[in-house]
């Protein structure tokens, strides 16, 4: 019998099976509170519904042996500014650089109850984070003379709003053309004892299921079918919450591409070798990102014969793929990564709680897992204060705070 023809006692029967193979029986019991509408509808979701996060066998994986990655520096870009500049230009006139904003985020930490980039960081003017990456794209493609596709990736939770503000905002001067939005997958959340959670009466709690899926979430959305028909040959992939961000840089493109490697970093040197940031090396002789709590005493502090720290420079999540290379990944099932997070749900009583401290689990795919896949990468250096204010705190480090004085620093009128 195919799964269309089953009937809804056959569904019930299967899916209640599986919750319980799973330790999953108190979803089977609050089921037999509901009416047979409501139920058929909670079972459906539940169906549509990656359960293979809840098998204890779906572990994180094991970490290979791991080796310094040499950056191309600040002083080797600046000496080669020029040329790379104009390869990289040349590229984005050709129409072979396309953007992906990974747009699908939570902002937890921020307490965002909106997409991150509809905050509002401006003191005299209004001035939103999702403005000030349009206003940095624009700068490229005015010099280019060219647009760059930009797809812009949002969640189930802010694709109509990501999409109206953008409407309303008359796409900030871009070119509505060039822009594409498209949602990325969700996937359960459970308690810190393994146990699916509901955000609504009847309703599993689910959260988007990271940023490493974007390239997959672009085949199922059918983005990928467009790109196939576009002369886009690289993607530079990049986090919303940057607002320093230089997307579509063409000096990094150019390097990229004179360096003949089939995807590239922007990195900042740490500033001190307890810095909390994940840095890109080799791992098994392939590029790869150590996060700073994998990293032993002798990695953090080992040096150079020059003095600089051997592990020394942190990504900052803006990456420049090759969309061939990128074809080959679609294959592979990227790992899950279990990241503990406020998330709101609701409790036995039918009351929504919106925590104030991390509560359960969310799965997520990482953006760091993709450039596992690739064959190398060009590390580039970038100077932290022009082109890195991470907006992810309320206060205190990565908060509006820091990055409008990095916006100050750069000119920018807040
Ligand atoms: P973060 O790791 O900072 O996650 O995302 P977050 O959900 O935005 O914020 P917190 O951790 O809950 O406070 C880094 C980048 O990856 C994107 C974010 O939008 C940001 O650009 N992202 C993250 C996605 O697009 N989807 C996700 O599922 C997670």
């Amino acid at each position: 019998m195919t799964q269309q023809q089953e009937n809804f006692p056959a569904m019930k029967e299967r899916i209640c099976a599986r919750l319980s193979a799973l330790g999953q029986t108190h979803i089977s019991d609050y089921l037999k509170q509901l009416n047979d509408t409501a139920q058929e509808t909670m079972l459906r979701q539940i169906d549509t519904l990656d359960l293979s996060i809840l098998d204890p066998e779906c572990a994180d994986e094991k970490r290979g042996s791991f080796a310094p990655l040499y950056a191309t520096t600040l002083g080797e870009i600046a000496q080669n500014r020029a040329r790379f500049t104009e390869t990289g230009l040349a590229a984005i006139r050709a129409g072979k650089v396309g953007a992906v904003l990974l747009g699908g985020g939570q902002g937890t930490r921020l307490g965002c109850e909106h997409a991150k980039g509809m905050v509002d960081i401006g003191i005299t003017r209004e001035l939103f984070i999702f403005e000030c990456l349009m206003n940095n794209l624009k700068r490229v493609t005015d010099q280019a003379g060219a647009y760059v596709p930009l797809f812009i990736m949002t969640s189930a939770e802010n694709h109509n709003e990501t999409q109206a503000f953008f409407a309303e905002k008359n796409y900030f001067g871009y070119s509505r053309e060039h822009i594409r939005f498209f949602r990325q997958e969700q996937l359960p959340t459970v308690d810190p004892e393994g146990r699916l959670m509901l955000s609504a009466p009847g309703v599993i709690s689910t959260a988007p299921n990271g940023n490493g899926g974007w390239y997959a979430s672009m085949e199922n959305t059918g983005m990928l079918s467009e790109l196939r028909r576009s002369r886009i040959e690289w993607l530079n992939v990049f986090a919303v919450d940057n607002v320093l961000q230089a997307i579509a840089d063409p000096c990094f493109i150019g390097a990229v591409i004179e360096s003949g490697n089939v995807s590239g970093a922007k990195v900042v040197a740490k500033a001190a070798p307890d810095e909390k940031v994940g840095v890109l090396c080799l791992e098994d002789g392939r590029p790869s990102i150590v996060e700073y709590y994998e990293m032993t005493e002798e990695m953090r502090t080992r040096r150079e014969p020059d003095g600089t720290l051997s592990y020394r420079f942190g990504v900052i999540l803006n990456y420049l793929f090759r969309v061939d290379e990128l074809e080959n990944t679609l294959a592979y099932k990227m790992p899950l990564h279990k990241v503990f997070k406020k998330i709101r749900y609701m409790d036995e009583n039918g009351n929504t709680v919106r925590p104030e401290a991390p509560n359960a689990y969310k799965f997520e795919t990482l953006a760091l897992d993709l450039v596992k896949l690739q064959k190398n990468c060009l590390a580039y250096e970038i100077e932290r204060e022009k082109e890195f204010a991470p907006i992810k705190n309320q206060t205190g480090v990565d908060s509006v705070e820091t990055a409008r004085e990095l916006l100050r620093r750069n000119g920018i009128t807040l």
